[in-house]
């Protein structure tokens, strides 16, 4: 008998895969974005020192390297394989899709990554070693390599949301799927948002001057950086989401809370207050002022805006063809891959699920509930948990549902697929009376 080609995948039941995964990302996210965001801030800096002559810009430079390298190096590179190593038990198959079309695009980056490592040691440890001109270059090169890693992973994670051509899926081409309507705008917004990140964490830096002049300097420097990258970035951002696909809007509009858009907002008030007051009062920024709005940024910042990227690919994992539940959901005729929807109409899940044990392939009055937890893992573990923890909990979202109305919901609005934000999931009658048992029983 033929069987989906599935992977097994991990499943935590208390936060969901998803979250853990989500947490790792936010960490890697700010340490990553103030390296860039760092990056170019030092090519500025270091421009400005060797034209007129300015040593203590080099000397600042170097202890924000320092501090780059203990914080986002040491931080980046274990949450960096962590994305790796969570998403690939995760969402197996999501990787997949991502690798087999974008492996040189990934080798490419992590070449530039390489040139950006090399980059920050040379940065730091040749300060004062080498002559200025060839320190300026070396700071020029670390800028380039490391803006460039940014603009390669936004091309792949602008195909994970949606390849950017429609032909991608009937002709291919890795620059059909690498380049969509969006993937500018996601450019500009990130940029404005790395050195928003830098401007932050160089003030943990800047606070440490001795010298009190130079440190008011630093200090109004990188607040009017702050503002302007803070502004630039929000209309970018809101510039963005007008380039999204119909479809991505209308999820949008389902999934995202009526607070999301007023909470854009708030940060983005909240952030240049914090600049203005630092321009204002250089005096009240110390390093503790600065690592908290760093956590501000990392909480009330990146959360949203990588929710906001998560919630728009729904239903979908990758390329608008992998479900999140790892099931394929269209044909792909460019790669031949065909979807798998038509045989679990046909067969059922349980049937068709490599993983299932032999005796829940067909559903019986003694192993109903064993067969409805199967189908909860097979089809919808990976968006909600059970209980009342983790992601989109079935504790709350079944919460005044009974057995017959939650049967009628599966075989209706699901099982047709016409909900914008869940997969099409077909299940044979038995399936959905098994799992409609297993979820109000035992599983809110
Ligand atoms: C691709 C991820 C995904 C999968 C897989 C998935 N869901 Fe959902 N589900 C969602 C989203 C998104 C919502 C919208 C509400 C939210 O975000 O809280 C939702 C909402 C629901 C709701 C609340 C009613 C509604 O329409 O808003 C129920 C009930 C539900 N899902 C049941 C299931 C069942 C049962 C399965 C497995 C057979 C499943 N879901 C699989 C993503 C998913």
């Amino acid at each position: 008998m033929e069987f989906l080609g599935m992977y097994p995948t991990w499943h935590d039941t208390l936060l969901g895969s998803g979250w853990v995964l989500g947490i790792i990302a936010v960490v890697h996210v700010l340490a990553s974005h103030v390296s860039v965001g760092a990056a170019l801030v030092f090519a500025w800096l270091a421009t400005a020192a060797y034209r007129r002559r300015r040593p203590e810009l080099l000397e600042y430079v170097r202890r924000y390297g320092v501090l780059l390298l203990v914080f986002s190096y040491v931080v980046g590179s274990i949450t960096g394989p962590g994305i790796w190593y969570s998403a690939t038990v995760a969402s197996p198959r999501g990787i997949s899709a991502l690798i087999h079309s974008y492996v040189w695009i990934w080798a490419t980056e992590w070449v530039f990554f390489v040139g950006e490592v090399v980059g920050i040691y040379a940065l730091v440890y040749l300060a004062n070693k080498v002559d200025q001109k060839t320190h300026l270059k070396l700071t020029l090169f670390f800028a380039i390599a490391s803006w460039c890693t940014m603009l390669i992973i936004v091309g792949i994670l602008s195909f994970m949301m949606w390849p950017g051509q429609p032909e991608w899926f009937t002709q291919g081409g890795t620059l059909n799927g690498f380049y969509g309507p969006y993937t500018f705008g996601q450019i500009i917004t990130r940029t404005a948002f790395m050195l928003v990140a830098a401007a932050v964490v160089g003030g943990i830096v800047a606070s440490r001057i001795d010298d009190t002049a130079f440190r008011q300097e630093m200090t109004r420097k990188l607040a009017v950086l702050g503002i302007v990258a803070a502004v630039v970035g929000f209309f970018a951002f809101q510039w963005t989401l007008t380039t999204l696909p119909e479809h991505a809007r209308t999820v949008m509009a389902a999934l995202l809370p009526d607070w999301f858009v007023p909470s854009l907002w708030a940060v983005l008030i909240v952030t240049v207050a914090y600049f203005a007051l630092t321009w204002a009062l250089p005096r009240v920024l110390t390093p503790w002022l600065s690592v908290g709005m760093a956590a501000v940024l990392l909480v009330f910042g990146i959360w949203p805006e990588e929710t906001a990227r998560e919630s728009m690919r729904k239903p979908w994992v990758a390329g608008q063809y992998v479900y999140s539940n790892q099931v394929i959901g269209r044909d792909v005729p460019a790669l031949r891959i065909r979807s798998e929807v038509p045989m679990l109409e046909q067969r059922g899940m349980l049937a068709s699920h490599p993983f299932i044990p032999a005796n829940l392939r067909r559903v019986t009055e003694e192993n109903t509930s064993q067969a409805g937890y199967a189908l909860y893992l097979a089809y919808c573990s990976n968006c909600h948990n059970l209980g009342k923890t983790g992601i989109r909990p079935f504790g709350k979202k079944l919460a005044d549902m009974d057995e017959e109305g939650l049967y009628g919901y599966l075989t209706g609005a699901l099982a047709s697929g016409s909900l914008p934000y869940m997969p099409h999931m077909p299940l044979k009658e038995d399936e959905a009376r098994a799992l409609a048992r297993f979820l109000i029983q035992e599983g809110r």
